[in-house]
């Protein structure tokens, strides 16, 4: 190390004193028992960050304003509410990590579904429903319901995969999970549907409708610093499992919403859009909603 890398020239030289020097003694201060990975991620990580803070010359009050936000998003986050993924997904974080995973998935065997982010409201302990039922529980005055329905198969042999899990959530019309409103009831539009022998899955949903992201935090606060709106195009999250598969997590986003150019938390791609259509005969659902899912399987 440079003795004189801690010291501080008489005109504050920021740049001069803790150049690259300063950054790979940071680097390398990293033990012989760290893992490869954690290495590697980690020296990328540290380089990143303070080239990062060198190329805006990043000041105290700016970076104490970045501490705050975090910390901020910490605090508001609970089993309920994770303010940390929602500040990652206005900065298109989560996405990008999203797609790198699939890409690798994808590179490695024939098309399957594609995936997008999770998001912040997926519930684990949601409730095994039996085909053909609904999860729509208090519907909307303004709620139109549909009968979504379709198959799970197998990228390689196209064979039908019965057993596999499909969860899936969504929020109501006023733009809410039921885990944000004390109006909905528990486990309202949420549910897991296992498919039967021919691979197929049905239940009763509701059309989703565009909603804004919670704006209460740091997230919030983010999105009007950088002059943007908070809204999601109308959409659906699945989970797609089965034993042998490899899972998908997954949005479907309906084809004529608003916010597919503009999506707050840019989750939209090409391959994720669906048409609800007119449904005749069915008093449970004026709309049909046909969803079909490919699984890759483990190798
Ligand atoms: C959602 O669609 O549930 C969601 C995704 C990312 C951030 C906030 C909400
Ligand atoms: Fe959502």
């Amino acid at each position: 190390m440079n003795t004189e890398m801690g010291s501080t020239t008489q005109n504050g030289d920021a740049e001069g004193v803790l150049g690259q020097e300063f950054t790979s003694h940071v680097i390398e201060s990293m033990g012989p028992n760290t893992s490869p990975r954690t290495r590697e991620v980690m020296t990328a990580f540290i380089q990143h960050v303070h080239d990062f803070a060198r190329e805006v010359q990043l000041t105290m009050d700016e970076w104490m304003l970045g501490v705050q936000m975090i910390n901020w998003a910490g605090q508001m986050s609970t089993d309920r509410r994770n303010e940390g993924q929602l500040m990652c997904d206005v900065i298109g974080l989560e996405s990008l990590v999203d797609n790198i995973t699939y890409q690798a998935a994808a590179r490695s065997g024939k098309p399957v579904t594609a995936s997008a982010i999770l998001g912040p409201f997926w519930r684990a302990d949601a409730p095994i429903r039996p085909n053909g039922s609904t999860i729509t529980f208090n519907t909307p005055k303004d709620g139109q319901v549909a009968l979504m329905h379709g198959k799970v198969t197998c990228a390689e042999t196209g064979a039908p995969i019965a057993n596999a899990v499909v969860d899936i959530w969504q929020a109501s019309t006023n733009g809410l999970y039921e885990q944000q409103d004390d109006k909905q009831e528990e486990h309202n539009l949420r549910g897991k549907f296992v498919t039967d022998a021919n691979g197929d899955y049905s239940l009763y949903c509701l059309r989703p409708t565009p909603y804004p992201v919670p704006n209460d935090g740091p997230a919030g606060k983010l999105l009007s610093m950088l002059d943007r709106h908070e809204w999601r195009p109308a959409h659906i999250h699945l989970i797609i499992q089965a034993d042998g598969f490899k899972p998908v997590t997954t949005q479907i986003f309906d084809e004529d919403s608003k916010y597919l150019e503009d999506d707050s938390v840019f989750a939209v791609k090409s391959g994720l859009t669906v048409k609800f259509n007119e449904r005749k005969g069915d008093p449970q659902a004026t709309l049909d909603l046909e969803y079909n899912v490919t699984l890759a399987p483990k190798k």
